[in-house]
């Protein structure tokens, strides 16, 4: 009958209220999991979860704080490998350009020297790369602008795009030295590879874009993910004229997702790289 129609409606509602609680009892370590390693994956420093709650909220909590604390331990191995090696290095190769020139002029000495700048450029790169999490460099608020236009300074085959009317007001947050180093990893690519960089610089939605495109070969559409993996170079010549270790987009991705932006790669239709690097406008 009509009458037990609200009752009806009442225990449905409690079914339904009672299911919804079970659930996001049953996902609460799935989704303080989900929170977590995504916090992590963004800084292996960030504190350690809370390790309370529910039976299964804590096992779920004590398993990723030690991973946590493992994986960090493994990172500082590696810093703390690479500053080693960077202090250790620095001294026989200081020795060594000191008893270079007091050899004879020759095409020996000229040679000897060109190998040690390699060892030393190859040293400076890694070292760079293994000690990035280290620095103690601070973020600040930096005018991209003037950055970029620094950068461009020191290239010859550099030229800006779009109307180039300095526009201030482009503030970003983040590490300065780490920053440019980025951004110039991105234009000497453009430059070694593409001959000449393009460069243009828009901002929206509260957005910094910084495009670079060059006029060189691209990279295959199958490549444009591998080549930000470290050591990954297409041509496979460790020849220091024609490129590095295969560490600039990595370094460069790195530095970028640290200051909350992106650096991203793609084949422009009408030939040639387009790199962009995109960082949040400072409020
Ligand atoms: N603008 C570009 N056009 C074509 N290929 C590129 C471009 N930029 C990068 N690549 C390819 O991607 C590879 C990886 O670039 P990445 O900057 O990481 O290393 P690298 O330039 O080889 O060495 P380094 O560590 O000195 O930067 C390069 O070796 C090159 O094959
Ligand atoms: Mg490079």
């Amino acid at each position: 009958s009509f009458e037990s129609l609200p009752l009806y409606a009442l225990i449905a509602g409690l079914v339904v209220a009672s299911s919804i609680w079970s659930l996001r009892r049953l996902t609460a370590p799935y989704r303080m999991m989900e929170t977590a390693v995504k916090r992590i994956g963004e800084d292996l420093k960030s504190p350690p979860i809370a390790e309370s709650g529910s039976r299964e909220v804590r096992t779920a909590a004590k398993a990723v704080n030690a991973m946590q604390a493992r994986l960090r331990a493994y990172v500082e191995d590696r810093e703390h490998l690479a500053a080693a090696l960077a202090h250790d290095l620095r001294t026989p190769l200081t020795r060594m350009r000191l008893r270079l020139e007091l050899l004879r002029n020759s095409i020996v000495r000229t040679a000897l020297a060109h190998d040690l700048a390699d060892i030393e450029g190859i040293a400076s790169s890694v070292i760079d790369f293994a000690t990035f999490e280290v620095t103690e460099e601070k973020s600040e608020r930096i005018d991209f602008w003037s950055l970029v236009e620094s950068i461009a300074d020191g290239f010859e085959e550099v030229s800006f795009d779009n109307e180039y009317t300095r526009s201030r007001g482009l503030i970003c947050v983040a590490r300065p030295v780490a920053l440019r180093r980025c951004v110039t990893n991105l234009v000497q690519n453009a430059v070694t590879y593409g001959k000449k960089a393009h460069l243009s610089l828009r901002q929206s939605d509260r957005i910094i874009t910084l495009a670079i495109r060059d006029e060189g070969p691209g990279i295959p559409q199958a490549e444009l993910d591998a080549v930000f993996g470290s050591f990954v170079r297409l041509e496979q010549s460790r020849n220091r004229q024609t490129g590095g270790l295969g560490l600039g987009l990595t370094i460069a991705r790195n530095i970028a997702r640290s200051a909350g932006g992106e650096v991203s790669l793609s084949n422009h239709p009408d030939g040639g790289l387009m790199t962009e690097l995109r960082l949040p406008l400072a409020v």
